[in-house]
């Protein structure tokens, strides 16, 4: 049986840090209520000419070196973001030229913060259906450029990055089972309200910002993470209780809690990065895989489960030994 396996991992988050202090400048908020409500102290924030493909190549460089592979192995590029550089080409394109990737599959998909979730499990059918030997798989997202800067109701959330992941075909496990879901009926809770073929001109204008039911998206989050996380235990007749780690998206502290509750696995199995990255939407859940395996925590050969919940609503869960 051929498993996909990570090669290697790599992250990226830009220079400038705005802290919650910083934020009650901004707006009428404080550190205290931030840090209570959320869990986030600070988070990093693109520079107004930084794009997220510059995010995503700087995260890739890093992911190439540590799976010791050349550019020319790759022949897969996906990423997962809801704020490519541009409506097209697709953002994998830029990133693939700009890396000197041989031309190959190039492509984005948009899933709010379940992006990288999605772009994984797409690239483990890819692998598993054969053809495919090295994939380039990234996280992104520069979501601070969506904010309003003047709603303290989500302006303290969001923070940008990006997570890169190589993926290779092999015999040992693994990604060993994958859950993908979504439902749009949710849709009022969280959306961003232009694009493309609607509204576009008005992008950038006052009127247009992330748009969020903040404590009726909490809801759900939780329930949805709980039984997503279940499923691909289940799937693989694994226990919670074999699990090494938890690698949740990292949207609010309390909602991590409430997931590593719901899974009866105690804080310190789980990686939590939200006071440091905030909500970085696609990006949270590969570079929070990377602080962890950087630190030493996450050791080959262990079992972790990863999952994300997003806008739409998405959500999904990749479960893998390491
Ligand atoms: N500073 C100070 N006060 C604030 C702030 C702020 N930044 N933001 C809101 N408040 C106020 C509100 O105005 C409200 O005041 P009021 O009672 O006088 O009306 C009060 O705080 C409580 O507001 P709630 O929205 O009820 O606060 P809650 O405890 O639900 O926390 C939060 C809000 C943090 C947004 C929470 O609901 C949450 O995390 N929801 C999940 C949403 C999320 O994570 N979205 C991210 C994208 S989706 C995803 O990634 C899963």
């Amino acid at each position: 049986m051929t498993y996909s396996k990570i090669a290697g991992t790599g992250r990226y988050l830009p220079e400038r840090v705005l802290t919650n202090f910083d934020l009650e400048k901004i707006v009428e908020t404080s550190d205290e209520w931030i840090r209570t409500r959320t869990g986030v102290e600070r988070r990093h924030v693109c520079a107004d000419d930084e794009t997220t493909s510059d995010m995503c190549v700087e995260a890739a460089k890093v992911a190439i070196e540590d799976a010791g592979i050349d550019v020319s192995d790759i022949d897969f590029v996906i990423v997962g973001t809801t704020t490519p550089d541009l409506i097209f080409p697709n953002i994998a394109t830029l990133i693939q030229h700009r890396l000197g990737i041989p031309a190959c599959t190039a492509f984005s998909l948009e899933a709010a913060c379940t992006g990288f979730i999605y772009a994984l499990t797409t690239t483990d059918k890819f692998i598993k259906a054969g053809g495919t030997k090295c994939a380039l798989v990234i996280g992104a997202e520069c979501i601070t450029k969506l904010v309003d800067w003047k709603d303290r109701n989500t302006c303290v959330l969001f923070g940008d990055g990006a997570g890169a992941v190589i993926v290779k075909p092999s015999d040992e496990a693994g990604i060993i089972s994958c859950h993908l879901g979504a439902d749009g009926q949710y849709k009022e809770l969280l959306y961003y309200p232009v694009g493309a073929s609607k509204d576009l001109h008005k992008a950038g204008t006052d009127d247009v910002a992330i748009t969020m039911k903040g404590n009726e998206v909490f809801k759900v989050a939780v329930k949805t993470l709980g039984n997503v996380a279940k499923a691909a235990l289940d799937a693989a007749g694994i226990d919670k209780s074999e699990l090494d780690w938890l690698i949740p998206h990292q949207a609010n502290m309390r909602i991590i809690q409430a997931t590593a509750k719901r899974l009866g696995l105690p804080l310190d199995k789980v990686i939590v990065t939200v006071q440091d990255h905030g909500n970085t939407s696609a990006a949270s859940v590969p570079m929070a895989f990377d602080v962890g395996i950087r630190d030493g925590r996450i050791q080959r050969g262990q079992l972790v489960l990863m999952e994300a919940f997003g806008g739409g609503f998405t959500w999904g869960s990749v479960l893998m030994r390491y």
